[in-house]
């Protein structure tokens, strides 16, 4: 494997199309979770303009619909399609692995939820965690098989600089004894997506699966609505004080989930952590750089037994 830094032409203003320009995926099957909204949308539009089939895996199905119509119409490709997915449930998890039949090239891990007030599924897990990590780790696993079969398959972890503001903290993942901050719960589960792809790498690469993560920009979607105004007005600020940050647009949010999925400029990269569709190195400021624990392969280990542990431990039907 290449130990070199992963850079491209690309950048923070890189849109989603100009990445995907020129690729061709025809005969390529895609999943992205979270389709219906924000980067996600434009994640889906890309992939569908370089004529892959798409599912949209979306908890609100007739969002979901009313996306796929646009994009259809924008793209001219009618493999768009929309099925059912509440990744805070993993029954519902399972049915929608159970239902996919044949390969699958691309999964793109993208939905979350950041910031919430506490909620625990109903299994007790903290929302965050269960959604943005635990989720989506019951997906790819899932669909090991399936990502196998294509032969040369990606999957991309969408994670955040929010990684930053902590690491997984083992001995209370679901702040059953910790008071709850829904910064670190979304942290912690923005730094379990890394770490998710560095240790899918150990396990899946003999597979020809990929698996890198990454963090989109600042963009504003409907993440942000658990936030007040006057938090995100801090927080541009903080990032902007520092680094010249600003809000993406949708379009150059996905670029780098794009990038991961479906670019040349990626073939034979795993494990890794990137922004503005370049590999981050070591934290420079509060956007930009990937946390040293985020990294970790004996973390990425200890995750992968937990969330294997904590899914087994429940009765889960697919239904
Ligand atoms: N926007 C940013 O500035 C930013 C920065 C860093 C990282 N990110 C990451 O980028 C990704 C996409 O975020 P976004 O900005 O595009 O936000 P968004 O528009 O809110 O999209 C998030 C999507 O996740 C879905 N989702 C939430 N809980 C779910 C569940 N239990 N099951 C299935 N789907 C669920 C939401 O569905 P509903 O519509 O049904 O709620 C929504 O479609 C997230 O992973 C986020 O952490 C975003």
């Amino acid at each position: 494997m290449n130990s070199y830094r992963i850079t491209t032409a690309f950048g923070e203003q890189s849109t989603a199309a100009e990445v995907i320009a020129g690729i061709d995926l025809t005969g390529k099957r895609a999943i992205v979770t979270g389709g219906a909204s924000g980067i996600g949308v434009e994640t889906v539009r890309a992939l569908a303009s370089a004529n892959a089939e798409v599912t949209l895996a979306v908890r609100n199905v007739e969002a979901g619909e009313r996306t796929a119509e646009d994009i259809v119409a924008d793209t001219g490709n009618k493999q768009v399609l929309v099925a059912p997915l509440d990744l805070a449930d993993p029954a519902s998890v399972a049915a929608f692995t159970a239902a996919w039949d044949g390969p699958l090239h691309i999964l793109v891990n993208n939905a979350g939820v950041m910031a919430a007030p506490l909620t625990r599924t109903a299994h007790g897990w903290e929302l965050q965690f269960a959604t943005n990590h635990l989720g989506h780790f019951a997906l790819a696993t899932g669909f090991h098989e399936a990502l196998a079969a294509a032969g040369s398959a990606r999957v991309v972890s969408v994670s955040s600089s929010a990684h930053r503001r902590s690491p997984v903290v083992f001995d209370d993942i679901h702040f059953r004894q910790r008071p709850y901050d829904p910064w670190l719960a979304y942290g912690q589960s923005k730094t379990a997506n890394v770490l998710f792809a560095v240790e899918a790498t150990r396990r899946w690469t003999a597979d020809g699966i990929a698996v890198n993560a990454l963090m989109p920009g600042g963009i504003r979607t409907g993440l942000q609505r658990y936030v007040s105004q006057d938090e995100l007005d801090r927080m541009v600020a903080r990032a902007g004080g520092l680094a010249g940050a600003r809000w993406k647009t949708p379009e150059q949010g996905a670029a780098t989930s794009v990038l991961l999925a479906a670019s040349p400029l990626l073939d034979g990269i795993s494990g890794r952590y990137f922004e503005d569709c370049n590999e981050a190195g070591p934290p420079v400021d509060a956007r930009h750089g990937v946390a040293e624990y985020a990294l970790d392969p004996d973390a990425a280990a200890r995750l992968w037994q937990v969330s294997a542990d904590t899914l087994a431990s429940i009765d889960t039907p697919a239904s």
